[in-house]
């Protein structure tokens, strides 16, 4: 039997008219959306990722069952788009997956509209956009909760993946030092503010004109003073890494910014991460990357293999992040 959105929802035994007045409260609920790591607190952040660890060390019901998500995506995706869709199934839900061209988000149909016609039909929005904008404005007319898979700006869930893997592999956050070499881009963004609220340290050495932006800056640094943790940026990604417990870099040329890749392979010249760089942080440190990642840029080939490199089990820790996010969002916990 097919049956519709509302009529799954409407509890039996409740008339229709009545359930109109519930259907309309609940519509009237704002939802909670993912756009920036900082839309979640960071009692909330601690929380998810302790119930990843949980959901991926013991199982978990089916708190998407019944569930629809569309997932939006305006830029390519291995990780993000594999990761959303088989979190989706696993936990019991439906994704519907549309690449650029089917939706025209903003072209063939403004933003405000795919949100609100989107809304009548699924659980939530997951959407990788050029611009942050676009995401803001469609969780403004969303009444289901949108995620960000990636903006310009911001990249969340991959900040969660990656505080999920630096607790699994040191077994605490707090006091730990994370060292990002390269651009201020949307990965250190988030993962600035997402250390931030744990109480780690996060340092980034950037070349000249591309450090993080200063909003984000500022915004990590005033939830640091809380949480009893410091942001700093500097030149050097020597002075960066010495003594770090996690070295982190990106790809220099971020999806969107491939104009200008001529003039950042020139300036990220010494920004690589080698063995010799690894060598200057803590003997225990790990190695992270988001991927893909470019051998002979931002890391020197063998880097992905190094021993200390933890790269794999992070791609894998999408998944687990994400299933917390979604259940948090839209399932309940049983
Ligand atoms: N900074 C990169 C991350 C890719 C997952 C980009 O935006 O292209």
């Amino acid at each position: 039997m097919v049956r519709t959105q509302h009529a799954r929802q409407r509890p039996f035994g409740v008339q229709k008219a009545a359930y109109g007045i519930l259907t309309r409260r609940r519509n009237s609920l704002k939802p909670r959306h993912l756009l920036s790591i900082t839309n979640l607190s960071p009692q909330e952040v601690e929380a998810l990722l302790q119930r990843a660890l949980d959901m991926k060390q013991q199982g978990h019901d089916a708190p998407l069952a019944g569930k629809t998500v569309a997932m939006l995506f305006e830029k390519p995706s291995l990780r993000t788009k594999v990761s959303f869709d088989v979190g989706i199934q696993q936990l019991g839900g439906h994704p519907i997956y549309m690449g650029r061209d089917e939706v025209g988000l903003g072209g063939r149909e403004p933003v405000a509209d795919v949100a609100r016609v989107l809304s009548r039909y699924v659980d939530a929005i997951v959407a990788r956009v050029f611009s942050h904008k676009v995401l803001e404005e469609m969780a403004a007319h969303s009444s289901v909760p949108v995620v960000n898979a990636l903006s310009d700006v911001e990249h969340p869930c991959q900040a969660m993946a990656d505080l999920l893997t630096v607790k699994e592999h040191k077994g605490r956050l707090a006091g730990l030092t994370i060292a990002f070499i390269g651009d201020g881009n949307n990965v250190s963004a988030s993962l600035a503010l997402a250390a931030a609220s744990v109480g780690a340290s996060f340092v980034i050495a950037s070349p000249q004109g591309y450090e993080l932006r200063p909003e984000g800056l500022d915004r990590a640094q005033a939830i640091a003073r809380e949480r009893g943790g410091s942001i700093r940026q500097v030149r050097q990604p020597q002075e960066a890494v010495a003594g770090a417990d996690v070295v982190y870099t990106d790809v220099w040329v971020s999806m969107g910014d491939e104009a200008e890749t001529a003039g950042r392979l020139r300036a990220f010249q010494g920004y690589q991460v080698t063995p010799q760089l690894m060598g200057l942080a803590n003997p225990r440190a790990i190695f992270m990357h988001d991927l893909p990642a470019h051998q002979g840029e931002e890391i020197s080939p063998g880097m992905l293999e190094h021993p200390q490199s933890v790269v794999f089990d992070q791609a894998e820790n999408r998944l687990h992040a994400q299933k917390a996010v979604l259940e948090f969002l839209l399932g309940q916990h049983s």
